[in-house]
């Protein structure tokens, strides 16, 4: 049976990870937005590019949820866009309300669904869903550590002239400029960042990839990065769907793991069919595990605001 996935915003990141999954041809997809004939529109001409490229998807648009039924994945990029001078926070209380809304209207009609969330503030919209859902919280991840580490493998890879394919980053913690670029984990050729560039470059590296979004946003001037968001979470949903047991980092529901409790967190996961199937550990170093200490109480601020915001009924896994 061929899988669905289905996406809910069809703005740019929804109709561009429409386009990077299509090429992938590992499911038929639906587009859900609430503006009028756009998800079709954009549906069709996506349908009317598969010919070309020879993949056989069924590619759907809709303003209604009920088309999203029997998803095996669903994917929530509706919300609104930061533009320049907008934290990621200032999106909070728009934001929730949607993703509230989007979750609600989905889980209903596809209890088995797996759901990928990229709505900004981004881990805290993780912590939303997952609660508002009654899921396991294996079963909701949240993008975020594929894109950012996807920055920095292109940084690096600008400064070194060596391949993207023989770079490897690992970016960890929140969704946010506390952001932590392990630069000691990440390598090039197997060679620690630490020993392969001089510090004031790698230095420059790390701030670069924390502010990426905003460097972005600032020469868009009109919304934010959507290709590689989008393409994060397509290699996310591939994995899933293939069973492919992928360790990426990405948004997750943490019980003690790096001594957080109760909140989404950028950290290592295995992904397969059920979703997150493993939380990896890094043995962090002193300056390292300081880094994540702060990454974690912005976010621990962002989703308590959240809270005071949004009545959620469900009171969460552990309680
Ligand atoms: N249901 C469905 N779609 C909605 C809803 C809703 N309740 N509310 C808004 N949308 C749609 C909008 O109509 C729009 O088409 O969400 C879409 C968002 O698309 P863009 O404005 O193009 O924004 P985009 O760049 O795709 O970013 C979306 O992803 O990366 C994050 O920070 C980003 O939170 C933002 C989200």
């Amino acid at each position: 049976m061929t899988a669905k996935i289905s996406i809910i915003g069809a703005g740019m990141t929804g109709s561009t990870t429409a386009h990077w999954l299509a090429e992938r041809e590992i499911a038929d997809l639906v587009l859900v937005d609430i503006v009028e004939g756009m998800p079709q529109g954009k549906a069709l001409d996506l349908m009317q590019a598969l010919p070309v490229i020879g993949k056989d998807v069924e590619v759907i648009g809709s303003n209604d949820y009920a088309a999203t039924q029997g998803s095996d994945i669903i994917i929530i990029t509706a919300g609104v866009a930061r533009k320049p001078g907008m934290s990621r926070e200032d999106l909070l209380t728009t934001n929730a309300n949607i993703v509230r809304t989007a979750v609600e209207n989905t889980v209903k009609i596809s209890p088995q669904a797996i759901y990928l969330i990229l709505t900004n503030p981004l881990d805290t919209m993780a912590t939303l869903a997952m609660r508002v859902s009654g899921l396991p919280p294996e079963r909701v991840v949240g993008q975020a550590g594929v894109l950012d580490s996807a920055r920095m493998r292109t940084f690096v890879a600008m400064e070194t002239g060596v391949s993207v394919e023989n770079i490897a980053c690992y970016v960890m913690g929140g969704h946010g400029d506390e952001m932590v670029p392990l630069t000691r984990h990440s390598n090039v050729a197997g060679v620690s960042l630490r020993d392969f560039l001089p510090a004031d470059r790698l230095a420059a590296i790390v701030e670069r990839t924390r502010k990426g979004g905003a460097e972005v946003i600032n020469l868009l001037k009109t919304g934010s990065a959507y290709y590689a968001p989008a393409v994060a979470v397509a290699q996310m949903a591939e994995a899933i769907l293939r069973d492919k047991h992928l360790i990426v980092p990405a948004s997750a529901y943490m019980r003690g793991e790096y001594g957080l409790q109760d909140m989404y967190f950028g950290v290592p996961v295995q992904l397969g069919r059920g979703g997150i199937e493993k939380i990896l550990e890094y043995s962090l170093d002193a300056d390292e595990q300081a880094e994540l200490k702060a990454s974690a109480a912005k976010v621990r601020e962002s989703i308590q605001v959240m809270q005071r915001l949004v009545k959620i009924e469900s009171p969460g896994p552990d309680r």
